[in-house]
């Protein structure tokens, strides 16, 4: 048996929508256990784009269950109206390949309106949030007020839950100056919508524990980035879970022995959307070629993401700190144009060569990149699927990559397309 944890090792958006959906032709159970709709993960199949926030990416193919596991903050309204779009291009979402951990917290209106304000009102100190409501929804589940899938089983329960939780965010909006927030409106909206969710909700441990003793294939879905990990982050400019590959055990209910390998997406390049530190970014000409060619706008928001040259320092600490086994290489058709690569090795702090990111955020912000520079290759590599139809400079900067980093790239993305990907080394058969 062969489980994979897939995450991101940068600042998300790095095409783990892209592999999840390429290697789960191989599993049978696609898990997503962390975050919420602040994810957008791009699948293009045959020339059609899917934009999953929510579901799993395993949901387009036939015969594969998709599991939203209790680690996953769920926006009621945003789960079922995409659950209507997906099955608008065909895809079929119903009881028997879907299911909602009982345990998963919801996304409550209230959450994206205090995700709102904060962003509003926090000026330059803002992390320019997603403002789906993803910090405030994670905050209320640490603090052991959250309403739960479960909750929408009794009217009884959800009144008692709901007078709990507004106690704590009308005391804060009442601060703020806001308007209270009723609680019969959103209690009638749930009620009405809670059959439609009530449906597709199991205990998701119970259920994954029976697909491993079936010696079933299970892929485990991250989203966002390391680098984005409330823990490991860039904080305060992170996440408010942990992206790291540990909590696909903690946000389905499984052991970490359930994990056999952690691949980790990596694009060749770096890109970040919001606020925070950013060593290789680029403000020039360069960054710009990269945001054109490399499409990079958000998936939720639509925002301009920030572009930089790889940096090679972050990556190798991020292999370390989620315990990645093998790379994905996704974008590097991006970078077919340029004449000149460059991967950060090192960095400057106040004159000093430092190996790793520091902790500290002010530190971050004052870190300057030490580079290497690579020849470009000048030459289409958009859709090659056998490395040794790669130029030669290209495989060059792969191995100077793999090298640098210490960890093998064992599939190498070429367009959006699924099957536009390189297999170097297939885990699951490592
Ligand atoms: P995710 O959040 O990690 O799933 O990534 P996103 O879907 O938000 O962003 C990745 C973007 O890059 C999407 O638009 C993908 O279709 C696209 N993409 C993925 N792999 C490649 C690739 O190898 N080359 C190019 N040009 N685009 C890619
Ligand atoms: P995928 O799964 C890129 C960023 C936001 C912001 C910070 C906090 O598509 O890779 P939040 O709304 O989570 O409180 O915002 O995290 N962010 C992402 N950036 N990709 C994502 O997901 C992200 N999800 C959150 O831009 O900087
Ligand atoms: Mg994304």
């Amino acid at each position: 048996m062969k489980n994979i944890v897939v995450v991101g090792s940068q600042w998300g958006d790095e095409g783990k929508g892209k592999i999840v959906d390429w290697l789960s032709e191989q599993a049978d159970v696609v898990v997503r256990f962390q975050g919420g709709h602040n994810a957008g993960h791009t699948l293009v199949i045959d020339g059609i784009t899917y934009k999953l926030r929510l579901l799993p990416s395993g949901i387009v193919r036939k015969n594969k269950i998709s599991i939203i596991g209790n680690g996953v903050v769920v926006d009621p309204w945003a789960l079922l109206n995409e659950i209507d779009e997906i099955k608008s291009k065909g895809v079929q979402v119903h009881v028997d390949n879907f299911i909602i951990s009982e345990s998963a917290n919801l996304i409550l209106p209230f959450h994206r309106e205090m995700d709102e304000i904060r962003e509003d009102t926090a000026g330059k100190g803002k992390i320019g949030t997603t403002r789906r409501g993803i910090g405030p929804a994670y905050e209320d589940k640490v603090g052991r007020r959250s309403i739960r899938v479960m909750d929408l089983r009794s009217e009884k329960n959800l009144d008692q839950r709901l007078e709990a939780v507004l106690l704590h965010h009308n005391a804060i909006r009442k601060g703020l100056g806001k308007k209270i927030f009723e609680k019969n409106q959103l209690k009638k909206d749930l009620l009405k919508i809670a059959p439609d969710i009530l449906k597709f909700s199991q205990p998701v441990w119970l259920r994954i524990d029976e697909f491993k003793r079936q010696k079933k294939k299970i892929l485990f879905e991250g989203a966002q980035g390391i680098l984005l990990d409330v823990d490991h982050g860039t904080y305060p400019f992170v996440t408010s879970s942990n992206t790291v590959a540990s909590s696909a055990a903690t946000g389905s209910g499984c052991g970490p022995n359930s994990i056999n390998y952690v691949l980790g997406i990596t694009k060749a390049y770096t890109t970040r959307v919001g606020e925070g530190p950013f060593p290789t970014e680029l403000k020039d000409s360069i960054g710009e070629i990269l945001g054109t060619k490399g499409k990079e706008f958000g998936t939720v928001t639509s925002r301009k993401r920030r572009c930089g040259w790889f940096d090679g320092v972050l990556v190798r600490q991020t292999i370390k700190i989620s315990g990645i086994d093998g790379i994905a290489l996704t974008k590097l058709d991006v970078l077919d144009e340029l004449d000149e690569i460059k991967m950060c090795v090192q960095y400057d702090l106040d004159g000093k060569k430092i190996d790793y990111l520091p902790a500290a955020v002010e530190d971050q912000l004052k870190i300057k990149p030490i580079y290497k520079s690579f020849p470009g290759w000048k030459t289409s590599t958009n859709g090659i699927k056998n490395i040794d139809e790669l130029p030669e400079n290209a495989k060059n900067y792969i191995y100077a990559v793999e090298d640098f980093i210490g960890s093998k790239i064992s599939s190498i993305s070429t367009s959006p397309e699924r099957d536009d990907t390189i297999l170097v080394e297939n885990p699951f058969e490592t």
